[in-house]
């Protein structure tokens, strides 16, 4: 597949490996990170962002793409909707079906509750599934809750919310446990110890893996958990509109069936929003790693009841999305490929980072590479991107590493003729994560009474840059809090008369600040229809 010019240059990169293999290139000083961060990374592109003009975090700045959507009106025809009818009356209603959801269902489901989840397409589709490398805990005789927190805060340049990170590192042995004993099938040493990783940023190995389809496979056991528990799951059918009552509490949604385009009336004693990230927004033009529904819904909606946005302003670009073939441009090739040792290196086979900084630092550290040095490999397709050096990980881990480790990796590269066990293979940051979200405590509580978010759509607990392997955890350990305190919050919940006022207020509130706008959010699904803007500015 790679065209005879770039197996040219493969030759300079099979040139310096003995050279580079066993000595670890130094990693970047304090001073150095800040440098190529700020001079790089694309949360410093000012043009990138914009401040927004309403709301509870008006005149602070957020991606210009999802400024639009919060200065949008709402999607419902309020003539076609009757509050007096009810189609579904649950104790707790959960926005979003991937791992926080499904996580927070079980847990309201133990708590005694009537529980619904309502999700825009299938259940499973969601980032979770696309989940690779790993999920992060301290279970091992080395490590401590403690040490992941200073790990976690460190990633995040110490602005993590500190309660935050408390609660997701000491529930995260437990998190392992949990889905073990659900049955999810981690990677394991023949005697049943969990195998575990490095990922960037991390003092300890402590990414538990199942492979580099991770993800799927918590969701295969987490979605099966649900629907034996026999939770109704209504698909196909986003929220777009939250209700609150008459004493301004949140108090169900509004459904829109995408099928028939009828909507339904959800009365609910508490609501909890698991609808993950934007990367479907494409930021600054990115291409992103994320799955088609990915297009910020849930800020939208929690935004409109008076939530309060936190790191808005902050995006996770990985460091390693797919630079070629285009068939799969900007496919997450997981951080683990780097934990097992493959090296970024340049068009003259030079190493330029060390391999595992924290992602902000080397996706900063590739884009300067390309852009600022002019030291990128040009694709045939007008892309660019630097070496990710694959066969250094059966080199130093045995042949058949690769293939068993990272099965799914290998298969996607070699369907395009592309052998990753003895070629590298092309590299470039892709849109991975939204680092904030809704704020949130750690019961997942937002300001708004009965109003709770999990997963990627809540805020705070990785300040501004995620470390690997804690989305994956986060999602268990917040979405089964959210879960337990939604659960057991509405059973003291009475719901008064259901109203859409603040969706009047909210659109008076465009008027007032001279919003003149045509747009509607939430978004739903993301604008790749022939003719339409890709990035909607
Ligand atoms: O690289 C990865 O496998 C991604 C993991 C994550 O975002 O946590």
């Amino acid at each position: 597949m790679y065209t005879p010019e770039m197996r040219e240059l493969i030759k300079k990169v099979e040139a310096t490996r003995s050279k580079r293999l066993g000595h670890d290139f130094p990693r970047l000083s304090p001073e150095e990170k800040l440098e190529i961060l700020k001079k790089n990374h694309p949360d410093y592109i000012e043009s990138g962002f914009r401040t927004i003009n309403l709301g509870v975090n008006k005149g602070q700045k957020v991606p210009l793409e999802l400024a639009n959507l919060i200065e949008a009106k709402s999607r419902i025809e309020m003539d076609k909707i009757n509050l007096q009818k009810i189609d579904y009356d649950v104790d707790v209603l959960i926005v979003g079906a991937g791992g926080a959801g499904a996580s927070a269902a079980i847990e309201a489901f133990k708590t005694g509750a009537k529980v619904m989840i309502a999700t825009k397409l299938r259940f499973g589709d969601a980032n979770t599934m696309m989940a690779e490398g790993g999920i992060q805990a301290a279970d091992k005789p080395d490590d401590s809750p403690a040490k992941h927190y200073l790990d976690v805060m460190g990633g995040g340049h110490f602005t993590n919310i500190p309660e935050l990170v408390r609660a997701l590192v000491h529930d995260a042995p437990e998190a392992i446990k949990w889905l073990n004993d659900y049955g999810v099938m981690f990677d394991k040493e023949e005697d049943g110890t969990m195998l575990t990783n490095h990922g960037g940023g991390t003092s300890r190995k402590r990414m538990h893996a199942a492979a580099d389809y991770s993800g799927a496979e918590i969701m295969r056991v987490l979605r099966d958990e649900v629907r034996n528990l026999g939770v109704e799951v209504v698909e196909f059918s986003p929220v777009v509109e939250l209700l609150k009552d008459s004493d301004g509490k949140v108090a169900g949604a509004i459904l829109f069936n995408l099928e028939t385009e009828e909507y339904s009336v959800v009365k609910a004693k508490t609501v909890i929003l698991t609808t993950g990230g934007a990367g479907r927004l494409h930021y600054q033009g990115f291409p992103t790693s994320n799955h088609y529904g990915a297009t910020a819904d849930g800020l939208i909606l929690g935004y409109r009841v008076g939530a309060e946005l936190a790191f808005a302003d902050t995006i996770q670009y990985h460091p390693t999305g797919v630079a070629f073939p285009s068939q799969i441009f900007g496919a997450l090739v997981t951080e683990k490929v780097r934990g097992l040792g493959a090296t970024p290196l340049n068009v003259d086979g030079e190493q330029f980072v060390y391999h595992l900084e924290t992602r902000d630092i080397e996706a900063s550290a590739i884009i300067n590479e390309c852009k600022v040095n002019k030291k990128g490999i040009n694709t045939p397709t007008g892309e660019v991107g630097v070496w990710l050096d694959t066969p250094l990980i059966d080199i130093i881990h045995g042949e058949g590493t690769l293939e068993k480790r990272l099965p799914a990796m290998y298969r996607m590269f070699k369907k395009f003729g592309i052998d990753m066990t003895k070629e590298p293979i092309l590299i470039y940051p892709t849109l991975h994560y939204q680092n904030g979200g809704l704020l949130i405590n750690e019961y997942g509580e937002t300001k708004i009474e009965n109003l709770y978010v999990a997963g990627e759509c809540a805020g705070g607990i990785h300040g501004r840059n995620r470390l690997m392997g804690n989305s994956l955890l986060d999602i268990i350990v917040f979405g089964r809090r959210a879960g337990k305190s939604a659960g057991n919050k509405s059973k003291n919940v009475i719901v008064k008369e259901l109203t859409l006022e603040h969706v009047k207020q909210y659109h008076e509130e465009l008027k007032k600040n001279g919003i003149e706008t045509d747009r509607i959010s939430p978004l739903l699904l993301p604008h790749y229809r022939h003719g339409a803007d890709k990035i909607d500015k």
